[in-house]
């Protein structure tokens, strides 16, 4: 296959998405502030975190904001997760009526006890009766909510532990509910974050779906770090599309640059500079959401990933990590030479 194929358009069920490069979910990470900075450099798709059904049906003002669409958001999917059909379901409607997301997706991965005890999360990746019932219950809520169809979709994991892989079986079930698509990370639940992910999995899961189920598409995840990494497991696996976790913190241009390499064959390192200022925008997007003091703190983690690579990086890690308002972190930047743009007009990223 050519490079040029392996950058595509996907469609899940009726959503035409013009690229196949996705920013994944992730908790404390892809709020709409950072969700935004990923589209204006190139992500095709773009998920929520995690968002816990229960909460949403209590009411929880919080976890709305979790929700909310960015401004340049024209698609973007809600992920939801849960164990109780009717929650589940109740969550899927209310996600609807109040931030009207173009997919709705169920995490069946997460490895946290406090998520898998209840029998969510990475728990539904070994219990695939309870996942196919989880799923039709959303496509009901979903098809019964909204007038137009909105795609539910599965992200599962490669099972709970290496005696036990069922990935296969989680797929088939999130299918017979009726999702729209799967994605995998085929680490097991008991691997966390660790180790390596089994990229060859996503290839025989691609292969099973695409034999049966030709509409549904495919989605890998798992140690994408660099454009090389994408452009590997896209045409290794033959899956539809790839989504970024850990690769985006920090350089949120992995889209671009993972398109140009994916089109063009090449690609222009970012400088950091670049990098640098896509943080301080991210910081303006974020005090505009939290206050500039949540803002601040949630920067720190952040700033220090957008500072990787950085001569001398360690000693501003240090300081970046203490910062807790906007003229510290310019204080900051200032102490270790580094350009500040403003604040309040920072270019976009691409
Ligand atoms: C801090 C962190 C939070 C995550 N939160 C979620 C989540 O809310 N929902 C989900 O489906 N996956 C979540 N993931 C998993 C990622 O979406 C992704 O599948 C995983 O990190 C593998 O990709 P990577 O190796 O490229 O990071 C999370 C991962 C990390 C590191």
């Amino acid at each position: 296959m050519s490079e040029a194929g392996l950058y595509r358009p996907v469609r899940i069920g009726n959503l035409a998405l013009e690229g196949n490069l996705f920013l994944a979910p992730v908790a404390g990470y892809s709020d709409r502030a950072f969700r935004s900075i990923c589209v204006e450099a190139g992500a095709n798709f773009t998920y929520t975190e995690m968002v816990s059904a229960e909460a949403l049906t209590r009411d929880s003002g919080k976890t709305e904001l979790l929700m909310r669409r960015a401004p340049n958001e024209t698609r973007y999917a809600v992920q939801l997760f849960g164990s109780d059909p009717d929650r589940v379901a109740r969550g899927t409607r209310i996600a609807l009526e109040r931030a009207n997301p173009e997919c709705i997706d169920l995490n069946a991965g997460c490895p946290v006890p406090k998520v898998w005890k209840t029998g969510a999360g990475s728990a539904l990746t070994r219990d695939p009766d309870r996942l196919r019932i989880l799923v039709s219950a959303m496509v009901r809520a979903a098809a019964e909510q909204s007038d137009r169809p909105v795609p539910i979709t599965v992200k599962i994991r490669s099972g709970w532990d290496d005696r036990d892989l069922s990935w296969r079986e989680a797929a088939e079930a999130a299918i017979a509910g009726g999702a729209a698509a799967i994605t995998l990370h085929p680490r097991t639940k008991a691997q966390g974050y660790e180790g390596t992910a089994r990229r060859e999995l996503i290839g025989e899961l691609a292969e099973l779906v695409h034999a049966r189920y030709p509409e549904i598409p495919v989605f890998g995840s798992g140690d994408l770090f660099s454009p090389e990494d994408a452009r590997a497991m896209l045409a290794e696996t033959r899956c539809d599309g790839v989504m970024f976790a850990r690769g985006a913190m920090g350089n949120p241009f992995i889209f671009a640059t993972t398109r140009a390499l994916l089109v063009d064959g090449r690609y222009e390192p970012i400088p950091l500079e670049r990098r640098l200022a896509a943080g301080w925008r991210e910081l303006s997007l974020l005090v505009d959401d939290l206050g500039e003091g949540l803002a601040c703190r949630e920067m720190r983690k952040r700033f220090c990933a957008y500072a990787k690579g950085f001569p001398g990086g360690a000693a501003l890690r240090a300081n970046l990590v203490r910062a807790s308002t906007i003229e510290e972190y310019r204080a900051i930047f200032a102490g270790a030479g580094l350009p500040i743009p403003a604040l309040a007009n920072s270019p976009p990223c691409v």
